[in-house]
């Protein structure tokens, strides 16, 4: 039986099937490389996750703000934890997004952008028989959300891939998110498009942001970006109970959509 990291995968890139010679018992230890049927793309497993990018294929703006991602990405939780504060708290804040997912027992809940994992701890008990899969396209991230996943005693499926090109079959996740990068992605539409691929029919899809009002705060850390907007434009007519709120004592926006079956 294919472990739970291996069952959703396919090429990022042209979307075939990928082969695996490795171990991948137990997934902590999985290494490998996996071989792309279509393309002859090749990925390589190891430290617990595959990686589908590189570090030179990682987008960022600047050189500054590859030196302030970098900074903060050691120091995420607490810098995230005092910028909640003007949200209304961490657990409020998180709770205003994770409340709107849809988790079942038994949900394959997908989070693009990962991070740590700090919203792992507000849905543990949620995850009744079911997994939890991640993506970031930050090794360090990764490495901090493997270490917080043995301190919180939880399992979760990581990966090293971008949110725009999403290395997972068609149709596989009964629960998608995304929590606090679209603002900064290359290519939203394509994002958000992928959440949809992968979203099984009939899945709500949650998506949140910080809006003008927090990037005004920041760009002194990340440099100045075009006026935020949030990404409505880029969520197809065809998904149904579109919806945008304003949520984080206005210094966040939420966009939710189901997939039609
Ligand atoms: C603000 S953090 C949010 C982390 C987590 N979702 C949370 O709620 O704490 C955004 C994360 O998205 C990741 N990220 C940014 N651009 C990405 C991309 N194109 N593909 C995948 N991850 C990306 C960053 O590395 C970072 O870990
Ligand atoms: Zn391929």
């Amino acid at each position: 039986m294919k472990s739970h990291l291996l069952e959703p995968i396919c090429c990022p890139k042209c979307k075939s099937d990928l082969q695996f010679n490795g171990h991948e018992n137990p997934p902590s230890k999985l290494s490998g490389i996996l071989v792309c049927q279509k393309c002859g793309s090749e990925f390589n497993a190891g430290e617990g996750f595959i990686h589908f990018i590189r570090e030179d294929e990682v987008f960022r703006f600047s050189k500054r703000e590859e030196f302030f991602r970098s900074v903060y990405a050691s120091l995420y939780t607490p810098i995230t934890n005092l910028m909640f504060l003007l949200c209304g708290g961490t657990k409020n804040a998180r709770r205003e997004v994770l409340a709107k997912l849809e988790i079942r027992p038994k949900s394959s809940i997908l989070e693009t952008g990962i991070g740590t994992g700090d919203n792992i701890p507000f849905l543990k008990n949620q995850i009744d028989g079911g997994f939890y899969y991640g993506l970031d396209n930050q090794v360090r991230m990764l490495r901090t959300c493997a270490v917080n996943l043995v301190k919180w005693n939880c399992s979760a499926c990581l990966y090293r891939a971008n949110a725009e090109q999403l290395p997972f079959k068609d149709n596989s996740f009964d629960v998608v998110f995304h929590l606090g990068a679209i603002n900064l992605f290359q290519n939203k539409k394509q994002a958000i498009d992928e959440m949809i691929r992968v979203a099984k029919p009939g899945t709500r899809i949650v998506i949140a942001d910080e809006t003008e009002k927090a990037s005004r705060l920041f760009a002194i850390f990340v440099g100045k970006h075009e006026p935020i907007e949030p990404p409505m434009d880029c969520i197809p007519h065809t998904m149904l109970q579109t919806k945008l709120e304003i949520i984080w004592k206005g210094y966040g926006y939420l966009i939710t959509f189901r997939k039609p079956d």
